[in-house]
């Protein structure tokens, strides 16, 4: 009798302690994820004359570094978090928050990449797809396509035959999840090259431009932000992936 009740005030202990640290780690990630989006948006606004749609380059481009970090970064941690951040409500709301989140995330990905590639028809001799960036950028927007696409498929058409489909849907849960986790490192990737880049063009010392080898105030911004897309990196797929938080982790379809 004695070493159930003992066993049962350890479980217990058990899940206060995971659910303390579960809340811990998701703080952060928020703290991570909003600060991501917070900072590209100081950078552009404070220092680059903020955004534009159409008719000037520097500023359109301006649009392509936020929307991206907002659709890859924040919308899509946040449409990954969505499930383990409320496990008390019900297994639906969470589907339509998480699928709203990702319809955020690809019209804010449509809108930057197209403001980039209208960026660069601005020139006289207009070039595309050459640098690493855009390259492991396409990388990052075709798979986040076919997820979507799959995601849609699997998830939402097959559900019209819910009985028929459910065991099917179940077990590609984990090829949705962890290729979710593979398509935010992609992008992470995309994000810390983009960012290179830029920070090399802008802070070149050169026609009264800052000097990125001076520690212009600037140059610590981008870098901050670089940081915390790695942590997010580190943070995001520790909580989806670590089995330590009981049901807070548990995969179900409905
Ligand atoms: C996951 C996020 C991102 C993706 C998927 C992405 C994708 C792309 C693509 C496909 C291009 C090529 C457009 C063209 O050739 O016409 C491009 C251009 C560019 N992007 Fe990004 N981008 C991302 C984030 C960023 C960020 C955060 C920055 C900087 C703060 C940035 C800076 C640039 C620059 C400077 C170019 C023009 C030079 C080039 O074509 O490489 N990008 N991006």
């Amino acid at each position: 009798m004695d070493v159930m009740k003992h066993e049962s005030e350890s479980n217990t202990e058990m899940t206060v302690v995971a659910r303390c640290c579960f809340g811990w780690l998701t703080l952060v990630a928020e703290i991570l994820l909003a600060g991501s989006l917070g900072l590209i948006l100081y950078w552009v606004f404070n220092y680059h004359g903020g955004v534009a749609f159409a008719g000037d380059g520097s500023r359109q481009m301006n649009l392509h570094y936020v929307l991206m970090v907002a659709g890859f970064t924040f919308m899509n941690g946040h449409a990954m978090l969505v499930y383990r951040m409320f496990p008390c409500c019900k297994k639906i709301y969470n589907k339509i928050i998480h699928m709203l989140f990702f319809l955020a995330s690809a019209a804010c990905i449509a809108i930057g990449l197209y403001a980039a590639i209208d960026a660069h028809n601005e020139g006289p001799k207009p070039v595309h797809f050459y640098s690493m960036h855009s390259w492991i950028g396409l990388a990052a927007c075709g798979l986040f396509a076919l997820q979507f696409v799959t995601g849609f498929f699997f998830f939402l058409v097959l559900m019209l035959c819910d009985s028929a489909t459910a065991k099917f849907r179940q077990t590609m849960i984990p090829t949705h999840v962890t290729f979710g986790l593979i398509i935010f490192v992609v992008a992470a990737a995309a994000t810390l090259t983009g960012l290179t880049q830029s920070a090399r063009y802008r802070l070149s010392g050169k026609d009264g431009k800052p000097n990125y080898k001076d520690f212009p105030e600037q140059g610590i911004v981008v870098n901050v932000l670089a940081m915390c897309i790695i942590a997010s990196v580190i943070i995001v797929p520790y909580i989806i992936r670590n089995s330590t938080y009981g049901r807070y982790t548990t995969l179900t379809i409905n």
